[in-house]
């Protein structure tokens, strides 16, 4: 189930995702009776999908964002996920823009993701609603298995290994000219239940791109690079290689998730204070590492994140490197 703040941090996160075509509304100036338009919605029943036979259709959704609700079901014998995009209420189509656009790239991502991504089953699209039926990760996310205590409860070499996993799934989208730009703890899952060894899946692919893009608002606040940033608040709006900020948002990831850092250090309420400038939050950063160096033996690690946080995305080191960093470490250097 969604806990309350993953609702409202996903909310936010929606707030900040604009209609394609729309300027970004900053969450710091949004008003606060949005929320009134993220009230579930009733979907109705479904008993079949693009012509497939859909069963055993639950009508809680088991994780939901702006316009996005997941349920279960199951499809030809497998327990699979639902995704349910709409209009708005007022007839705006942007959130089911971004879900058909979601539905093109898992079909062009299928090959380079092969095992790092649920499969697309099933999709159809009725003018108001999209839905898309995909295979259901079994171990949650990233983001709940850190609410909980999981991550914190993780030895080193499980540690390790998401790591590197989640590294070499960005490298291998890198190496292809792709960009995710959406690289948030939500939207990495453990495929199975067994999530100390099992597999990690890239959901919520919607934002990804091939080739240089300008900023659009996929990117979830928290995690957004300094040169997002920027060009999200029109310093610079010429598009840009986003590989580099996926880097970032993985360093982010990686601080929170693997590092087992407190998220209390980024706010009283969990992440990252929305309203810091680019300079204070990098120094936040640059401090939280700090508190870390103290703290933790392994210099190599916490030089890693910095190196993977660092401002500036011509400095910052790419995710093939950071693979290998990670792969020259040991397991224990990444107990806690
Ligand atoms: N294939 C899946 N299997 C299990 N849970 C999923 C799956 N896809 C999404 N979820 C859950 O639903 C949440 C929202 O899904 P997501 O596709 O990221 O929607 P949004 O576009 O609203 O962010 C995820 O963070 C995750 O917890
Ligand atoms: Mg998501």
């Amino acid at each position: 189930m969604v806990s309350l703040r993953k609702l409202a941090f996903t909310l936010l996160a929606y707030t900040a995702t604009p209609a394609l075509s729309t300027p970004i509304a900053h969450p710091r100036d949004l008003p606060t009776t949005l929320t009134t338009r993220f009230t579930p919605f009733n979907v109705g029943h479904v008993d079949q999908v693009g012509g497939k036979k859909f069963t055993n259709f639950n009508n809680q959704p088991i994780g939901t964002g702006g316009a996005a609700h997941i349920y279960e079901g199951v499809m030809d014998g497998q327990r699979v996920v639902i995704k349910i995009c709409r209009q708005e209420p007022n007839g705006d189509q942007h959130y089911l823009e971004l879900c058909r656009g979601e539905i093109t790239v898992m079909k062009e991502l299928e090959g380079i993701l092969e095992g790092h991504a649920p499969k697309l089953l099933a999709h159809d699209d009725n003018g108001s609603q999209v839905r898309i039926v995909m295979n259901r990760a079994e171990g949650g996310d990233l983001f709940d298995a850190t609410s909980d205590g999981y991550a914190k409860s993780l030895d080193g070499k499980s540690r390790r290994k998401i790591a590197k996993d989640i590294l070499g799934i960005v490298t291998k989208l890198h190496a292809e000219g792709w960009a995710y730009r959406d690289l948030s703890l939500e939207n990495i899952m453990f495929a199975d239940a067994n999530k100390a060894d099992g597999t990690l899946w890239l959901i919520d692919p919607a934002w990804a791109i091939d080739g240089e893009s300008k900023f659009s608002g996929g990117v979830t606040e928290h995690y957004l690079a300094p040169e997002l940033i920027a060009s999200r608040e029109g310093e610079k709006s010429e598009p840009i290689d986003q590989r580099p900020a996926d880097v970032y948002a993985v360093g982010i990831d990686m601080l929170i998730f693997v590092c087992g850092i407190n998220m209390n250090f980024f706010t009283s309420k969990g992440y990252f204070p929305l309203n810091l400038s680019t300079k204070d939050r990098q120094q936040k950063l640059q401090s939280i590492l700090g508190k870390y160096y103290k703290l933790v033996g392994n210099k190599d690690l916490l030089n890693l994140l910095a190196q993977m946080i660092e401002p500036n995305p011509a400095n910052r080191i790419t995710a093939k490197d950071a693979l290998n960093k990670v792969q020259n470490l040991k397991d224990y250097d990444f107990n806690l």
